[in-house]
């Protein structure tokens, strides 16, 4: 069921955590569907409810970095990245802190940990009045579009979330955070998301990239991902009969959507999941061709998210 954000809502959905419920929130990336991270029934509801495979670890998000520090062992390289970009769309993996004491499943029986301290106000509410950390994977069902509104998560979830929580204040990212690995001998990039990479690399020096298809270690990097349910083909200067345009950047005429008229890859980035499940309608299109999209700054991140969903399963990898 979807409510509004209010101090009563924000109480409930912390009950619903205690209690081993989950509750869908927004987040300023996309939204997300947390669980206390000390219960791991609360924490294989997720799995089950996303229809999530239980290899793919989970995010733990925390107020601060003190908190971060009970859970992980961050190196001392990573903390001018994190004192510049905590609360914000950055997520890092370090070696777990032995003494915590999280639920197994949230690491996949891996020996690191993913640790984020978002900034959105409504999550740091509920972070605040429930007092533990949360582990929150993108809130919609495993391999489909990220949601950043709470109509999306309930399309996406149907009633399988108790609750989730409306908020005046949107996903301002639209895109997930960036996750980089500090648990390698040099810091690797495991996914582009809202930081953009030389933003990161501004701070930290070059960042190794991550080899995807070789690793397990962000299983969530899987070829097929964050798919809608029409085809989708990139790179298109125009669409095919029946299909929906995605365009970027000066209007065209045969445009469904523009993802940003000005050539705005913020703005772009904010809008690539609305958009892509406003056209996500099989009755009305065959496919959703999308424009090009330069590869600088968040394009890289759009790309990846564009490259994912238009993937097919017999496609070589
Ligand atoms: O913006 C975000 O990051 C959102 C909001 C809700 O915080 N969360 C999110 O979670 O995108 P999810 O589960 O959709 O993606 C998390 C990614 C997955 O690709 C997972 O494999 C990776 O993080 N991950 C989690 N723990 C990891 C670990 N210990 N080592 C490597 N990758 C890890
Ligand atoms: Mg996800």
């Amino acid at each position: 069921m979807i409510k509004l954000e209010s101090a009563t809502v924000i109480q409930e959905a912390s009950s619903l955590l205690k209690q081993g419920d989950v509750v869908a929130f927004p987040t300023e990336t996309v939204y997300g569907l947390g669980a206390d991270a000390h219960q791991e029934s609360a924490i294989c509801k997720i799995f089950s409810i996303k229809n999530r495979p239980s290899f793919n670890p989970l995010i733990v998000h925390v107020l601060d970095i003190n908190q971060a520090e009970t859970i992980g062992m961050i190196p001392k390289s990573a903390y001018p990245l994190l004192e510049h970009y905590w609360p914000g769309p950055l997520t890092i993996v370090v070696p777990k802190n032995p003494k915590a004491s999280l639920a197994p499943s949230i690491t996949a029986g891996l020996d690191t940990v993913a640790l984020r301290v978002p900034a959105h106000p409504t999550f740091r509410r509920l972070l605040t009045i429930h007092q533990a950390p949360i582990a929150a994977p993108s809130a919609n069902a495993s391999n489909k579009l990220s949601c950043t509104t709470a109509s999306h998560v309930l399309a996406s979830l149907k009633s399988r979330a108790p609750l989730i929580i409306k908020s005046t204040t949107p996903c301002a990212h639209g895109l997930e955070s960036t996750i980089i690995d500090f648990s390698t001998k040099q810091p690797t990039l495991l996914r582009h998301g809202a930081l953009p990479l030389e933003i990161i690399e501004n701070l930290l020096g070059p960042v190794v990239l991550g080899n995807h298809k070789k690793t397990i270690k962000a299983p969530g990097q899987l070829n097929k991902h964050y798919a809608p349910d029409l085809p989708l083909r990139l790179n298109a200067s125009s669409p095919r009969a029946k299909e929906a345009y995605l365009n970027f950047g000066p209007p065209k005429a045969e445009e469904t959507l523009n993802l940003s008229p000005n050539g705005d890859l913020e703005e772009a980035a904010c809008n690539l999941f609305v958009m892509l499940h406003r056209l996500d309608i099989p009755e009305h299109y065959s496919g959703i061709a999308v424009a090009p999209i330069p590869l600088r700054g968040l394009g890289k991140a759009i790309n990846d998210r564009l490259n994912r969903a238009s993937y097919k399963e017999n496609t070589p990898s």
